[in-house]
């Protein structure tokens, strides 16, 4: 495990092709699993009345959900932050815009600004060792009472374990169980709301999808997402 950019920069360029070439017994393209996931977690803001308008992309990668986070959300700016130079370079290039920045961790300097945090198979790339310094980053960066969108795969799901086991950067892979995942949350000083388990079915079985909506409280998703919110 690197926990510094080295792998993902060692796969900047060829990120798209790898994660595709793994997610493809699924018959979806990563675009169906991003536009998924924030649109869960779209559905699951509707409840709260304040709507969060500074966002922060934790473990951005090369950038492709941070615009489509700010779309969704319907919020103001969004800031992905992330451990690889290269990965950042292609994230700029591609996704920059007034409302979108991208910075490195060391770069990054925004406390207590961000309403809502994300990040996406991010902590199974960082030691365990190193998971409370990440994730206090994370929490300096929110205000008292912002939000954390925090998804991880999970590997209670054969199908998950499958297509970790053909994916070319999860080689350093150490996966978080939810139990493992809300420990670390809490300890960090967040509040659990709700924990949620989504993409059952492959595209050959959409049929069944709409079980998915009815079902995403038992761990059979191949994802999951803890929603937590900064206690202090
Ligand atoms: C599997 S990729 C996911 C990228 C993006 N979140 C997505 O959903 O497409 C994992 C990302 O986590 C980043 N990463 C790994 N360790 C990190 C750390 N300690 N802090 C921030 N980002 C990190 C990697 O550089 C890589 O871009």
């Amino acid at each position: 495990m690197s926990d510094g950019g080295d792998l993902f920069d060692e796969y900047a360029v060829a990120y798209e092709a790898a994660l595709s070439n793994a997610i493809a017994p699924s018959g979806e393209g990563r675009e169906y699993f991003a536009e998924g996931r924030v649109a869960w977690l779209s559905g699951c803001l509707a409840a709260h009345v304040e709507k969060p308008r500074a966002l922060l992309d934790f473990g951005c990668g090369d950038g492709t959900t941070t615009p489509l986070l700010l779309a969704v959300l319907h919020a103001d700016s969004a800031i992905g932050i992330d451990v690889s130079a290269k990965s950042l370079a292609i994230a700029r290039k591609n996704h920059a815009s007034p409302r979108i920045r991208f910075e490195s961790i060391d770069e990054f300097q925004t406390a207590g600004k961000i309403d809502l945090a994300y990040c996406n198979g991010v902590f199974h790339h960082i030691a365990p060792a190193n998971r409370a310094e990440a994730l206090a980053l994370v929490s300096r960066a929110l205000r008292t009472g912002g939000l954390f969108s925090f998804w991880e795969n999970n590997p209670w799901s054969l199908a998950t374990r499958y297509v970790m086991s053909r994916c070319a950067f999860d080689r350093d892979a150490i996966t978080l169980t939810p139990p493992e995942a809300r420990r670390l949350l809490r300890a960090g000083g967040f509040e659990i709301l709700r924990t949620d388990f989504r993409f059952i079915f492959p595209r050959v079985l959409r049929a069944l999808r709409k079980i998915e909506d009815l079902v995403y409280r038992l761990p059979f998703g191949t994802q999951y997402q803890i929603l937590c919110r900064k206690i202090r």
